[in-house]
């Protein structure tokens, strides 16, 4: 069975570093913890450290957390899950009135306040109300409903439109929050600027004054800002690596030999002769991770995968049947071997 190697000790040194150059900036955090399906070994080290809140897209997720820090639903919630919503997170994002006032009635059921953030979309057209619409009646409706409080603002860049966070964009969120408190007795505590996008702006005290929070997956679980792509010195990009076992390792020609039709996923092949090579087969495939996202180590290349079976070059020839290869993974890489029931979890510091 494949294993994914989860190193706590690495992603402890990841928040401190992360928390570290936010807090300097007065930017909370929101950890967010979908990436690893909410390892609660890996919420330990959050609820270890000066991160403020623990923050996922999925209610099942919410629900097996075990925090004290205030559980945020990253995903606006569904007409369906506002019960669940109310019950399993102290905050969540959103963006349209129906869902708000049934998150009241949910939250009066459940005798509670439900602390919920507004969001705008400043232009990278995923959720929000769009900033140029007329949005106080909006914020009218939801400062009458009784269980409901507004306790932020926020954006979300850098995730359908390829928008990248900059002081101008981040002054009409600032815009926002000062039109609301003009023209009611509110404070809008939170102004959640965005995710792992906004490290670098952050990080040379470019983030205007005001937004004072961040919900941050990425940058953490894979030591990277999302803007530009870029490693942030100091942190770790291994928190989490794949390992599999070689079960065929033989020499064979680089070029499939007969009539080429379609690949096992209906793709069309195309292959260049490069001779007789060094390949080997492991036992892990697209049904738990896809190819594309494995990062193998020196002189091992990637040729391709099926739904059990991973394909690669050696360029030395000191690995054999039984010995395993270790991967480095992409955010979709870590994304998939978290959540495939194939992919057996293990720990190591
Ligand atoms: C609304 C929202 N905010 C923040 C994030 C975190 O993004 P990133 O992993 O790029 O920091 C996500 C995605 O996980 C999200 O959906």
């Amino acid at each position: 069975m494949p294993k994914a190697w989860i190193h706590p000790t690495k992603y402890a040194e990841n928040i401190a570093h992360l928390h570290d150059v936010m807090t300097r900036y007065g930017t909370s955090v929101m950890a967010v913890t979908k990436v690893f399906r909410a390892d609660q070994k890996l919420i330990d080290v959050i609820n270890q450290s000066q991160i403020e809140y623990i923050a996922d897209s999925r209610i099942d997720n919410l629900k097996t957390i075990k925090t004290d820090k205030p559980k945020v639903l990253l995903r606006m919630p569904a007409m369906t899950e506002v019960e669940e919503t109310v019950r399993y997170a102290d905050i969540s994002l959103n963006s349209g009135f129906a869902t708000i006032k049934a998150l009241d009635e949910a939250a009066k059921a459940l005798k509670r306040t439900h602390r919920i953030i507004l969001m705008f979309d400043l232009g990278d057209l995923r959720e929000g109300i769009y900033y140029q619409h007329d949005y106080m009646p909006v914020i009218a409706d939801i400062l009458k409903l009784e269980h409901i409080k507004l306790e932020g603002i926020g954006t979300n860049l850098t995730c359908f439109g390829g928008v990248i966070p900059t002081p101008e964009t981040l002054e009409k969120l600032l815009v926002i929050k000062a039109v609301i408190e003009t023209a009611h007795p509110v404070h809008i505590n939170l102004v959640s600027g965005g995710n792992s996008s906004s490290f670098k702006l952050v990080s040379e005290g470019r983030q205007p004054k005001g937004v004072n929070n961040l919900r941050i997956g990425e940058a953490l679980i894979l030591g990277r800002e999302t803007a530009y792509g870029t490693p942030i010195p100091g942190m770790h990009d291994d928190v989490i690596t794949l390992e599999a076992e070689i079960i065929e390792c033989q020499d064979k020609p680089s070029m499939p030999e007969g009539e080429l039709g379609m690949d096992a996923f209906g793709n069309q092949v195309h292959f260049t002769d490069q001779g007789i090579m060094r390949r080997a087969i492991l036992a892990v495939g697209r049904q738990d991770v896809a190819c594309e996202d494995l990062i193998p180590p020196e002189g091992v290349e990637v040729l391709g995968c099926s739904s059990d079976h991973l394909i690669v070059r050696l360029h030395h020839q000191d690995l054999k049947t039984g010995d395993t290869i270790t991967f480095k993974l992409t955010y979709g890489g870590i994304l998939r071997v978290m959540t495939s029931p194939y992919v057996r979890k293990c720990y190591r510091d």
